[in-house]
């Protein structure tokens, strides 16, 4: 009897799930055009099993795999996200259609509510989920990070001289110039955070100190846990007494308690005529337009660093990967950076002019531009803008998608469709940008696009091709003897996996 019951349960919870299925792929049907009247699934037991796999290797190279593989054929497939029916867009038509029509497309929210989330008490309200009046108001604290990137260019080039520091270290204490291997995903992971820490609040993140210690621990714990999908689904567990819930108490406490310090210090040190040129300190400056209460400007440097982080880390750690990888791209890079008349080695501060002129040379440089480009394009560090939801029953694709219908965009997928980017499209090859006018505008969109695309685009940008440079300039890279690429992910962003690259010195 006890065998047939363990026999039944799992039978009938499998013959439900299987129904659903079809019962949710048949309210997507098609109404025009020629083709198979329902859509391609991945099936609910794909997704679960994604959701219990999220965040591993093999469930990121599967992803990319369905993207691909989709995105060349259909334009749009079907498959869940828990109990809900998600439609993954590759059609960059359609991406277009629903990234610039908020109002009937507005951003889905159930993944990232008080309720269903433990890390919503972290990160607060993030800019990337707010619609309407509220997104508007927010998006002005981002001003600074579009418009006044020039302000941070110090900061920048403290943080990177760092990192190099480090890595000369390495060369010195062998006392000799053999090649050096480097622990490189680690230390751009930490570079980046670091120059968050200053450019953001005003804080070093670097600095020896238990205090900041404690901090960036917690940080780390969200950062890392900032996809908890089971816990979205059954929102009483994250009411339980559990170790992982004391733990999320904690990790709260005390990183509010310490931006809510900072907070209210630079409220304090700007009355005083003093600031440290911080985003905080110009959201702070700009009061008497924002008037932002202490929660608003926590959230938004909340986001500002985590929006900010990984996306940048990821795409240098894989742009080192192709630099080391194709030694043909990276000598036509050096070469290029050598065209550079300003010498900036970051061991003396630039004068004011000269700092404008190195920019504004290395910003225009051609193959840099390309190369960064292409980069972005074959690694794109979000693997789609977060997902819109359909408020009323719409058609996309030729498919009636009912209403509350979850989309989700792709930015990976048209980016390796040949369709957009020809037969080439599995080559790291940065000259292709030399002449990208027949590129649809919606194929190419690393940094999300129309009014919500990233304010944090020209920062980013400018980090990397300054990051670039001072690497190239110091070293020759290579990729350890065997190196077996592999990427996994952290919630929206993958990067190289446990990887190394082998620095010469030039
Ligand atoms: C390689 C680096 C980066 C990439 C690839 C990237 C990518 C993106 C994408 C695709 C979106 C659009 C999301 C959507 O439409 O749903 C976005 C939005 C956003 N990004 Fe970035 N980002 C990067 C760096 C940064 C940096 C450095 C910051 C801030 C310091 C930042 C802050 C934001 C914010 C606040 C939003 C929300 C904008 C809004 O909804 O109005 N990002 N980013």
């Amino acid at each position: 009897m006890l065998t047939l019951t363990l026999l039944t349960i799992p039978f009938l919870l499998y013959a439900g799930l299987k129904l659903y299925e079809i019962y949710s792929v048949r309210r997507i049907y098609r109404v025009g055009g020629v083709g198979e009247p329902y859509l391609q699934t991945l099936g609910i037991f794909s997704m679960l099993k994604t959701y219990i796999t999220t965040g591993t290797e093999e469930t990121t190279t599967k992803q990319l795999e369905n993207y691909k593989k989709f995105g060349r054929q259909t334009g749009i497939y079907h498959t869940f996200f828990g109990p809900f029916n998600y439609i993954n867009l590759t059609d960059p038509e359609a991406q277009k259609k629903v990234m610039t029509n908020s109002k009937l497309f507005p951003k889905f929210q159930l993944t990232y509510s008080e309720n269903s989330s433990p890390s919503y008490r972290f990160f607060g309200k993030n800019l990337a989920f707010m619609e309407g009046e509220e997104w508007q108001r927010n998006r002005h604290f981002f001003y600074p990070i579009s418009y006044n990137v020039e302000k941070f260019y110090d900061t920048f080039e403290t943080h990177i001289k760092n990192c190099v520091t480090k890595w000369d270290e390495q060369f010195d204490k062998q006392r000799q110039d053999k090649p050096v291997t480097v622990y490189a995903q680690h230390d751009l992971t930490k570079l980046f955070l670091d120059i968050l820490g200053e450019t953001v609040l005003g804080v070093k993140f670097n600095a020896k100190d238990d205090q900041i210690a404690g901090v960036i621990e917690s940080y780390r714990f969200f950062a890392e846990n900032l996809f908890q999908p089971v816990r979205a689904f059954i929102p009483i567990l994250n009411k339980l007494p559990t170790k992982y819930n004391k733990q999320v108490e904690m990790h709260v406490k005390r990183f509010d308690g310490f931006l809510y310090s900072i907070i209210e210090e630079a409220r304090h040190t700007i009355q005083t005529g003093v600031d440290k040129n911080s985003i905080l300190d110009l959201i702070i400056l700009d009061e008497k337009n924002l008037a932002p209460t202490n929660k608003q400007i926590r959230d938004a440097v909340v986001t500002a660093i985590i929006n900010g982080h990984d996306t940048t880390s990821s795409a240098v750690g894989f742009g080192l990967y192709s630099l080391a990888k194709h030694q043909h791209i990276q000598q036509k890079l050096y070469e290029e950076l050598c065209t550079i008349t300003i010498h900036n080695d970051l061991s003396e501060p630039m004068s004011g002019s000269e700092s404008a002129d190195f920019y504004d040379q290395l910003i225009q440089l051609k193959y840099l531009d390309w190369f960064f480009k292409e980069n972005i394009r074959m690694y794109p560090p979000s693997g789609s803008v977060l997902p819109r939801e359909a408020a009323k029953d719409t058609v996309l694709c030729d498919y009636f998608i009912p209403k509350g219908t979850m989309i989700n965009v792709s930015i990976i997928s048209p980016c390796h469709s040949d369709a957009y980017f020809g037969d080439d499209v599995d080559e790291f090859k940065p000259e292709r940008w030399s002449d990208s006018g027949n590129i649809p505008e919606y194929a190419y969109k690393p940094f999300g696009s129309g009014s919500r695309k990233c304010p944090g685009y020209r920062f980013s940008m400018i980090e990397q091709k300054l990051f670039f440079y001072t690497v190239l300039k110091k070293y020759k890279i290579e990729l350890e003897k065997g190196y077996q690429f592999e990427s996994f992910s952290k919630f929206l962003n993958h990067m190289p996996y446990d990887f190394k690259i082998i620095l010469t010195k030039r």
